[in-house]
């Protein structure tokens, strides 16, 4: 039974030699007496044949169902029809023998590369569609970059430390995952969001290099690129200053497109400010992919010479008339239409729009403008015939954002994203707090450690709205292609600033004591100066993978309501395993 080769490495020089595989049977063909079955295993696909003069073994092929586990003997030869699209395609094995290793029921779908099995039903199944190679091969590349960062990280003089899963309580953020204490009923556990806090304490302890490839769990809102448990590359560094963080990170990133893709990444990464990001591109994420660049025109100074009222109205109120460029592409009025809803799903009134022609403009502003009011319009955005601008007016950030949107939106329309490209972008100076309306209170925008800019210590005494708000913190965020893909900051290590910040989000000293005591107890016994970052991995490898979405980059992850379809987690649990915790169930309304 042991074999000799793997299903995928047989090749025309292998011709002649006796060999021996395992795997699973993909397909049977009868075809006229002889029988063709291909062999599965991870590391490809086989053909296999069997003459009809076998009697004995072509009994057995006659007996195998998909799925089956086999043992096949017999020689290489030359394939008759080759076929160039399989690494395997040249040759076949004309079989002496099979051993059935173990059959197989008939599957819940056919497990092929095309498959037309339905997501819930793959997921339920996930042992099964683990079986593909598309799915097994982003599991191989995902091991490969794991390797090439741990590599790294120890050449690097970095010490990994595994940090606890059952930690204190302390949300910001998302939500906690808690865990009920049998030990301390009416205490609970919480399994980390990220090893933010531990990792800083481990700067105390003098670790100064520490990296972990951790799991992280937050009970959130789940989309393509959020899953409640997910793998970060978290580390930290002491007496650094951001360069040194990005330097480290970008050796990193430089490594594995290297050894996956075979890419020499340009470094140093290009930079942006958090204000550069959004005046120009709406968003803290910039996709720099998109061809013409296609940045944000600001055509507020040409707007207040219109006679077109809902502009004046939003720039006596204080807002923007901003508009984006779309060259030399033909556009219908039922794209415009196509728009004009998705800007109004963002809370936007309307979408306006100019067509440059040779002709002339056209445009259902045209009638609130002068000529030379048009033509400044033409000179600021540079458009030329052929050229579209599409203006949205509104409250500064809302219109920017959607925008941005806007953006992302023409681009896939009109097909303007070079895919074969990865573009890396560090964005820089990210504001420190964030006003929440619903709240009626400032909020970390990063998280509570993050050190403010020097320039902006000043504003910490503040409680003026403006002033609170334009702090600008030592915070970054690695952006790849549009994506977040990294995240991290310069760490308050003073008591005197950490105070004015926990002041500033309106958490007093004893709530501060209370949730957070442990950390600044130790930061009062010598914290150096640090700071780090944490690399979203399922993301990067979703990238690398060319997969939209990391959950086929997760052996076993959960949909987008947070559960397990082939173990059926969450569960309930037996009444006396509650009863042991001290935990009752309510019924929840609604
Ligand atoms: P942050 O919360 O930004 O920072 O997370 C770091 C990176 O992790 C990835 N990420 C996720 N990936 C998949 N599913 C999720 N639900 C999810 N949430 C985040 C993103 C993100 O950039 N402790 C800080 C880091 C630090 O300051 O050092 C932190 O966790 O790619």
């Amino acid at each position: 039974m042991k074999r000799t080769h793997t299903c995928g490495e047989l090749k025309t020089s292998d011709i002649g030699h006796e060999v021996l595989l395992n795997g699973w049977v993909a397909k049977r063909r009868d075809l006229g007496g002889i029988i063709f079955i291909d062999i599965r295993d991870r590391y490809g696909i086989t053909q296999l044949k069997i003459s009809p003069e076998k009697k004995s073994v072509h009994d057995v092929a006659l007996s195998l169902g998909n799925e089956f586990v086999i043992s096949a003997k017999g020689k290489v030869v030359k394939r008759e029809s080759i076929n160039k699209n399989m690494p395997t395609g040249e040759i076949e094995v004309d079989v002496d023998s099979i051993e059935v290793l173990n059959t197989s029921e008939i599957t819940p779908f056919v497990v092929e590369e095309d498959i037309k099995a339905a997501d819930d039903l793959r997921l339920r199944y996930r042992y099964l569609d683990l079986r593909r190679n598309s799915l097994t091969s982003n599991l191989v590349l995902r091991s490969k970059v794991y390797q090439i960062v741990h590599k790294y990280f120890e050449k690097h003089d970095f010490v990994e430390v595994e940090t606890p899963i059952l930690m204190k309580s302390t949300p910001e953020g998302a939500r906690d995952y808690l865990v009920p204490s049998r030990v301390h009923n009416g205490k609970f556990y919480a399994l980390p969001q990220s090893p933010q806090i531990y990792k800083q304490i481990l700067m105390v302890s003098g670790l100064d290099r520490y990296v972990q490839i951790c799991k992280c769990f937050r009970d959130e809102d789940l989309r393509a690129d959020r899953q409640p448990e997910f793998t970060q590359i978290d580390l930290e560094m002491s007496f650094v200053t951001q360069d040194d963080v990005f330097e480290m990170l970008e050796g990193m990133f430089f490594e594995i497109w290297k050894e996956i893709k075979g890419i020499d990444l340009k470094l140093p990464f290009r930079r942006m400010t958090y204000d550069e990001a959004m005046e120009n591109y709406g968003t803290d994420k910039p996709d720099l992919r998109i061809s013409g660049d296609m940045k944000i025109v600001d055509l507020s100074g040409e707007a207040a010479g219109t006679e077109f009222k809902v502009f004046l109205d939003t720039l006596n109120a204080g807002g923007t008339v901003s508009a984006l460029k779309l060259e030399g592409k033909e556009v219908t009025r039922k794209v415009i239409d196509n728009l004009t809803e998705f800007v109004k799903k963002l809370g936007i009134g309307g979408l306006g729009y100019i067509k440059f022609t040779s002709e002339g403009v056209q445009s259902p502003l045209a009638k609130f403008m002068s000529e030379e009011t048009m033509n400044a319009i033409k000179e600021k955005s540079r458009a030329v015939a052929g050229d579209t601008l599409f203006i949205i007016s509104g409250e500064r950030k809302k219109a920017l954002t959607a925008l941005g949107q806007l953006r992302l939106r023409l681009a896939e329309e009109f097909s303007l994203t070079d895919e074969g490209r990865f573009e890396f972008l560090w964005v820089t100076d990210f504001p420190l707090f964030q006003y929440d309306e619903e709240e009626s209170r400032f909020v970390a925008e990063h998280h509570v450690f993050t050190m403010p800019k020097e320039e902006y210590l000043k504003f910490l005494d503040s409680r003026v709205r403006e002033e609170v708000e334009s702090i600008r913190a030592n915070c970054y965020d690695l952006v790849l292609n549009g994506n977040e893909v990294t995240s991290g900051s310069i760490r308050i290590h003073k008591s005197d600033i950490q105070k004015k910040v926990f002041d500033i989000i309106g958490l007093t000293d004893e709530e501060a004591k209370q949730k957070f005591g442990f950390i600044l107890e130790a930061f009062r016994y010598g914290a150096p100066p640090h700071g780090g970052a944490a690399v979203g991995f399922d993301r990067i490898v979703a990238i690398l993978c060319g997969l939209r979405s990391i959950t086929d980059t997760i052996a076993f992850p959960k949909t987008l309501k947070a559960s397990s379809l082939m173990d059926d987690c969450p569960s309930e649990v037996a009444p006396s395993q509650l009863e042991e915790l001290g935990v009752q169930l309510i019924k929840k309304q609604g």
